[in-house]
């Protein structure tokens, strides 16, 4: 009906409509190809192909289908035989009611023989005009399916051969039964692939979503300052730009790295955190670098630096601030050039390691101060990352110590039943100047010291607790400012003393623990050990 062949001898339909045998045996076949094809457009054209072979090559086929949103009939395909009809028949809309020669087989559900298109009232001069071509006999079939009508197969002769018969309309109205079939299968199939592709695609952002949970699930916390903090390891995670943890002493900030680097490409291969202040210069080289034997004095064989048994993997160079100066020059040039020079060794080796970095002292003040290299620092944050102090979200504490105590719990194998409500409230009203950490040591000494079945209660918690809680607490208690003796062991007292005085020094000194260790007149490894022991590092 919409379109046309030109020329081409009738005689050939008219052949096939005479040969009744051999046009069923040309049905079955085509039932069976078509029952092949599951994608409509596929499907669609396949029909409009066989049907014109079928009818003769002088005919035209098309394809209507019922949109049910608009109550139309349309040309899902268009005949690539004739691309000059193609923009227009895709853009056609037919009412699908009693007006026209397709909405009237819809509205009846018989097929239909129009004899002379032209003489019909219902038929589409304009169409017909619009698309340059003159149809003689049409032939209409309803395409039924389970579902109800879905639409209408056509085929128009062209004007100047005589118009079709009732036996190629009962041959069309077979067909179409198979068509329809087709259809409707190729439309559930489509549904069902939709389906599963959505199936696939919900399975995969959920299966991510998990993983993603499973690997930042160590960090405990669902303020929006943790929310914001997993956002920014999200995006360092998903690409390899170097990455700076900065944040104050114990705020997590290895968790954070470790973070990164499981969440990353890199995820199941090897992560360690080396602390860059523990090492004297030499050591912390081969450590990183490695070293050849004899390179120096007890180096009495060959031994693989950090950076390639790390290889596939993440190093995270841990309080990078502290790296001496010898050993910046050297890193900067390994990160530039990508491979490493082992002590001693004269050629350098390719290393494939992701390198994050951490700093509990603002690195940016120490690169103003010329105490790091400017260079180095823009090769090791080109993406800061800052953890939040405690305090700054004070809400994640009572799940915090929850799931301590819990790991406490089970660590000490002591069935402790929690907090009483005084010392829950104390833990949340404290500073926590050694932020996490701290807040770890104060429930793991807790539950150490506890009677199983018993509660933790505020005696059971330290005295810089008690005095009021983390550096403001420790004031009240060193200075006594109400004029009363805390009631305190003098051992709890020094110890609340010692930590209120260490963590400023260490915050006056902007972190840098050589330096407080200076201050205080101790060496930094004893330092270093104090801060442990206090629970600040
Ligand atoms: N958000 C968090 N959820 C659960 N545990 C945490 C969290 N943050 C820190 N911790 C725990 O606190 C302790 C200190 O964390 P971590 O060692 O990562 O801190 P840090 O910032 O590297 O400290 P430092 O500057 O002293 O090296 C660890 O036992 C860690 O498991
Ligand atoms: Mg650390």
């Amino acid at each position: 009906m919409a379109e046309t062949g030109t020329g081409r001898a009738k005689s050939s339909h008219v052949t096939l409509a005479g040969a009744g045998e051999s046009r069923f045996k040309l049905l079955f076949d085509l039932s069976r190809s078509l029952a092949e094809i599951k994608e409509l457009e596929t499907l669609l054209s396949s029909i409009v192909a066989r049907c014109r072979e079928l009818f003769g090559p002088g005919s035209a086929v098309a394809v209507m289908l019922l949109d049910r949103d608009t109550d139309e009939l349309y040309f899902p395909y268009t005949d690539t035989q004739r691309p000059l009809h193609m923009p227009q028949l895709s853009e056609v809309r037919i009412p699908a009611g009693p007006g026209t020669l397709g909405g009237a087989v819809m509205a009846t559900g018989k097929a239909e023989l129009v004899p002379d298109a032209e003489a019909d009232p219902r038929f589409d001069l304009e169409l017909q005009r619009r698309l340059g071509v003159r149809l003689g006999s049409v032939l209409l079939a309803p395409l039924r399916s389970r579902e109800g009508m879905v639409g209408v197969l056509t085929v128009s002769g062209p004007r100047d051969v005589p118009p079709w018969t009732p036996d190629d309309l009962g041959f069309l109205e077979n067909l179409a039964s198979y068509v329809a079939l087709a259809i409707e299968n190729a439309r559930i199939y489509e549904r069902l692939r939709t389906a599963e592709e959505d199936l696939r695609v919900e399975v995969g952002a959920l299966r991510a979503d998990l993983e993603r949970r499973d690997v930042f699930q160590e960090i405990v916390g669902t303020s929006s300052a943790i929310r914001s903090l997993i956002r920014l390891m999200e995006s360092a995670a998903a690409s390899p730009i170097a990455v700076l943890v900065e944040g104050e002493t114990g705020t997590g900030k290895e968790l954070v790295a470790r973070g990164i680097h499981r969440a990353s490409p890199r995820g199941e291969g090897p992560f360690l955190a080396v602390n860059c202040g523990a090492f004297t210069p030499e050591l912390l080289e081969s450590e990183l670098f490695g070293h050849q034997r004899g390179a120096f004095t007890g180096a009495d064989r060959a031994h693989h630096g950090l950076f390639e048994t790390l290889s596939g993997g993440s190093i995270l160079l841990d309080e990078v601030g502290e790296m001496p100066p010898a050993m910046q020059v050297k890193l900067l040039r390994v990160l530039q050039e990508g491979e490493i020079l082992p002590v001693g060794a004269s050629t350098g080796r390719k290393i494939d390691v992701r390198v994050i970095s951490a700093s509990n002292v603002n690195l940016e003040a120490a690169v103003a101060s010329g105490r790091f290299r400017a260079d180095l620092y823009y090769r090791l944050a080109a993406f800061p990352i800052r953890v939040p102090r405690l305090l700054e979200r004070r809400g994640d504490i009572p799940e915090l110590v929850d799931h301590l105590l819990h790991r406490a719990v089970v660590a000490h194998g002591k069935q402790v039943l929690g907090f009483t409500p005084e010392a829950r409230a104390l833990l949340l009203e404290c500073e926590w100047p050694g932020n996490v950490r701290q807040l770890k040591n104060e429930v793991d000494r807790a539950v150490a010291l506890a009677h199983p079945g018993d509660h933790i209660d505020v005696g059971d918690l330290t005295e810089a607790l008690r005095a009021g809680g983390g550096r403001e607490g420790l004031l009240v208690a060193g200075e006594s400012a109400a004029g009363e003796v805390p009631a305190a062991p003098l051992r709890d007292a020094r110890i609340a003393f010692e930590t209120h005085y260490i963590a400023e020094v260490l915050e006056r000194e902007g972190g840098n623990v050589s330096r407080a260790a200076t201050v205080l007149g101790i060496s930094r490894v004893m330092l270093h050990k104090k801060l442990k022991q206090l629970g600040l590092r």
